[in-house]
């Protein structure tokens, strides 16, 4: 643990920063990829979520989505964004859930940051990343596509719904809003309720090809009006 940033605050007492000039975009006016860069630069840091999906013939896709998050408790729900591929195509973690309904989400440690970003590679539809990456499934139990043996922590997901972002053209996405049926979760990770966050290393993307490890830590308690 660190101690928190500013120890004496009160409130309504004005903080010191450095953000004084402010550079103004109208992003109605720019292309989609110095957008993509504006959204990966601000957006930070965000974790990662490593999915996998199984096609008709079984094949195990698995690939790493950083537009993710939790959204609700009841039902208990994630998101996940999945862009367009350069060529305008649909990815194939998106065509297997449009067919399946199903999927996990694995989510990424430390230890994992080399394989995971393995799994990003494009691989020709019907090569499994899973193997690709060196990563060991697990079967899932109510769903098909397996987990990832090395994941701290495993979702098992259902689809809820998919939201489409723009009409289908480079840089648009589709939402996929999974509802979470099962979670397997590291054992010493889970005490009393509560997961224990050095036991599942969180990797973040930050901007660009940057990483964070989750470190200096503080707490805050919730403010008592
Ligand atoms: C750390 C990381 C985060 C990523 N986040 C996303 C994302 O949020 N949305 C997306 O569409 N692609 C994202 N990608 C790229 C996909 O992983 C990549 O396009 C992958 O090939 C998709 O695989 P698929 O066709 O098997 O679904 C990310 C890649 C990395 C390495």
């Amino acid at each position: 643990m660190t101690t928190q940033p500013n120890s004496g605050w009160q409130p309504g007492m004005k903080i010191v920063g450095p953000v004084s000039e402010m550079t103004t975009l109208d992003l109605a006016t720019m292309a989609s990829t110095p957008i993509y860069k504006l959204l990966i630069g601000a957006i930070v840091p965000r974790p990662i979520a490593l999915v996998s999906t199984m096609d008709e013939a079984g094949v195990v896709n698995l690939a790493p989505f950083s537009f993710f998050n939790g959204v609700s408790s009841v039902p208990p729900c994630l998101v996940l964004s999945v862009t367009r591929r350069p060529n305008g195509a649909k990815k194939d973690t998106l065509l297997n859930i449009e067919k399946s309904g199903q999927f996990v989400v694995n989510t990424v440690a430390d230890w994992m940051a080399e394989p995971m970003n393995h799994c990003s590679a494009e691989y020709p539809n019907g090569v499994s990343e899973m193997e690709k990456a060196g990563f060991t499934p697990l079967a899932s139990v109510k769903v098909r596509p397996p987990r990832v043996k090395e994941s701290p922590v495993h979702m098992e997901c259902e689809l809820h719904k998919l939201v489409e972002i723009g009409n289908g053209e480079v840089g648009s996405a589709v939402i996929i809003v999974g509802k979470i049926l099962m979670m397997h979760i590291h054992a010493p990770a889970y005490e009393n309720g509560k997961i224990k966050l050095e036991e599942i290393a969180p990797l973040s993307r930050l901007s660009g090809l940057n990483y964070g490890r989750t470190r200096e830590i503080f707490e805050l308690p919730r403010p008592k009006i």
